[in-house]
């Protein structure tokens, strides 16, 4: 039965003939959810060529979305050939039974005690990256650089050391191809012979070629522990076992979900505390004051309570996963909308999380606001970077953990400044990154 409720229609800004908004949308995607939320409120109606998308910011809805419906809703990747080519039929993008099985095979890597195990390998490596950091660098670069090669040693038991930029151009040209079909109004299949084609096809054969080359050294040489160890021993009720393709998209997502998110949120830290200086200079101090040379232990974790709040402050402002897709599998009523079988629905953490509704100074930088209960007086997700309900982000701990090691033992240390061609700029694709990085001049201190 629908209620009287159930028949508000959102409203739809103003489109053009046939491809609707989605021109508008492409040159500038977290941008344009932002100026029409702003505009037409927090349950906007979009069209993008033959796609119907509703836009929803709005805590109470996304729940229902992310959390108590979370079954009447699909992944929406399949419709993006690029997307699809990367990162396949893995644990971000499947869907069903299919996506439980590989998610219950996978979750044990991830508990928390397991992760609390992979600190050292975290600390570790970054000391070894400060070793040789440069005077002048781009802090994204190194971040990512970094970043792929704990994931890879923590999860793959894998030494990448050397080939994280091959990874890091190979992901550019995939997140740049995959934005271009951002603001195609049907996307187009990667056989059309575009030169963006063929370079992302040149990307993912590199990608591949690292993976399955990592694939291959665990079947002949079989690791104590790992994830991959476990994925590629993995046995189901009927005997069969992942073939390399599966294993190839597992390891391709958990590799790319795995970094490139949390380099993301460490870049926008540092470009944060660059235009803060005196929560830089608080940020410094804590960390030196804490930290012996060796770095940030896990039991000096607790010790950091400023940049624990710098991450959950830069989490909300440039959330790296800034929107969620999803495709209802059946008709759903949400709230007083009726959304049909067949649409889509974009949440986005960086609309939500910057409302004026939900936050003071929604666009300022406070990391003083995530004192103790903070988070827990928000509404239920006004604040969800990591998502939620059963899709939630499986690396959450990880990141959590990664990021409070890498960016306290990074900055007792070092001493950073804006170098003279630094600029910031949003870049939303799949994530949202600085688009021309961070660069900075980097002065040790020891
Ligand atoms: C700051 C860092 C990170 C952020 C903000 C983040 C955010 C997210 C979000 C929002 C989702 C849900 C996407 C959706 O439902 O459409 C997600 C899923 C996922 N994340 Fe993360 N993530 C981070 C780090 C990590 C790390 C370190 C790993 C692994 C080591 C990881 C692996 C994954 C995987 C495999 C999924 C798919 C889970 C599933 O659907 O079962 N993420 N992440």
């Amino acid at each position: 039965m629908t209620s009287a409720k159930a028949v508000r229609v959102p409203p739809m800004p103003k489109g053009l003939p046939l491809v609707g908004h989605v021109l508008e949308f492409a040159k500038d995607p977290s941008g344009y959810l932002m100026q029409v939320s702003k505009s037409h409120g927090e349950v906007v109606n979009l069209k993008f060529g033959n796609r119907n998308m509703t836009v929803i910011t709005r805590p109470d809805l996304i729940a229902l979305v992310l959390r108590d419906y979370a079954k009447k809703f699909k992944k929406p990747y399949r419709g993006f050939p690029a997307l699809k080519a990367l990162i396949g039929n893995g644990l971000l993008s499947s869907d069903g039974d299919f996506w439980l099985r590989q998610r219950r095979l996978a979750q044990p890597a991830f508990h928390r005690e397991k992760v609390r195990a992979y600190g050292e390998t975290m600390r570790l490596y970054t000391l070894r990256a400060l070793e040789k950091i440069p005077s002048k660098l781009d802090v994204f670069e190194f971040w990512n650089v970094l970043t792929l090669e704990i994931v890879a040693k923590t999860l793959f038991n894998a030494e990448i050391d050397g080939q994280g930029s091959r990874v890091g151009h190979a992901l550019e040209e995939a997140l740049q191809a995959n934005r271009a079909q951002m603001g195609q109004p049907i996307p187009l299949p990667l056989s059309i012979p575009l030169p963006g084609h063929k370079r992302l096809k040149a990307a993912i054969a590199e990608l591949d070629k690292i993976t399955l080359e990592m694939i291959a050294k665990e079947r002949a040489n079989p690791s104590e522990y790992s994830l991959l160890a476990m994925m590629v021993a993995a046995t189901d009720e009927d005997g069969s076992q992942m073939n390399d393709e599966q294993l190839r998209d597992e390891a391709l997502t958990l590799l790319l979900a795995g970094h490139e998110t949390t380099a993301n949120t460490l870049s926008w830290a540092i470009s944060l505390l660059l235009e803060h200086p005196n929560i830089m200079k608080a940020a410094c101090e804590e960390a030196r004051s804490m930290l012996g040379a060796e770095g940030c232990r896990l039991e000096d974790i607790a010790k950091l309570p400023l940049t624990k709040q710098i991450w959950q402050e830069t989490l909300r402002l440039y959330p790296p996963a800034w929107s969620i897709g999803r495709t209802a599998l059946e008709d759903v009523q949400l709230g007083e909308y009726f959304i049909p079988k067949g649409q889509n629905l974009m949440l986005s953490q960086y609309v939500t999380q910057r409302s004026a509704k939900y936050f003071d100074n929604p666009d300022s930088f406070k990391p003083e606001r995530w004192v103790e209960g903070y988070e827990k007086s928000l509404p239920d997700y006004a604040y969800f970077p990591f998502s939620a309900g059963p899709r939630v982000c499986i690396g959450n701990v990880f990141a959590e953990m990664e990021g409070m090691i890498l960016l306290s033992t990074v900055l007792s240390r070092i001493d950073f400044a804006k170098a003279d061609d630094y600029t910031i700029e949003i870049y939303a694709s799949l994530t949202m990154r600085p688009k021309h990085g961070v660069s900075v001049l980097a002065a040790r201190r020891d």
